[in-house]
């Protein structure tokens, strides 16, 4: 009786890993839900952060999060970023308008970052029209309130999920 060779078995493709995305959320954002509900919408900060973790799970991806009223935090936690996280989401709140730091440490990190923001930053006073870190982001989303976190959740997996494909066109 002649023995055929067993083929060794397929090896299971290797499993991608999760994108891990970092959401930054910048000064008096956790007081969302009785700030300014007018302007900002009756949406808590734990209720946003807990939609950001499930949408992305739902895409299999890690959503970190992180609100601090201190700029040297944020820039911290952009670092702490680097070879860690895919891309970054950030609401500066008013650090946007003034912080040459963040827009530093966006630039110093070279990670894909999306700008949000809950109000429409053009249909304020002036001085919110201008933003410092806009230049070091893919883009930037304003005026959906809560939504505007989502879409650029979106966003952020959207352009990881694209470089990824470009890096690996077979994958
Ligand atoms: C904000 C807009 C900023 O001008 C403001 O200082 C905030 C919130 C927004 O999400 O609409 O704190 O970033």
């Amino acid at each position: 009786m002649t023995r055929r060779a067993r083929r060794p078995p397929e090896a299971p493709a290797p499993r991608p890993i999760p994108p891990r995305i970092l959401v930054l959320h910048g000064p008096n954002l956790n007081l969302l839900g009785t700030r300014d509900p007018l302007i900002y919408g009756t949406t808590t900060l734990a209720e946003i952060d807990a939609e950001l973790v499930r949408r992305g799970g739902a895409r299999g991806a890690a959503v970190e999060t992180l609100q601090s009223n201190h700029e040297g935090a944020l820039v911290d936690a952009i670092q702490a970023a680097r070879g860690r996280c895919d891309a970054i989401v950030i609401n500066p709140g008013a650090y946007t308008h003034t912080s040459i730091a963040l827009r530093d440490a966006l630039e110093g990190v070279n990670l894909p970052a999306v700008e949000v923001h809950l109000s429409n930053l053009h249909a304020r006073e002036d001085f919110r029209r201008e933003s410092l870190v806009a230049a070091r982001c893919v883009g930037q989303i304003s005026g959906f309130g809560a939504q505007s976190y989502y879409l650029g959740l979106d966003a952020a997996l959207a352009i990881v999920e694209r470089r990824r494909a470009e890096r690996s066109p077979d994958a």
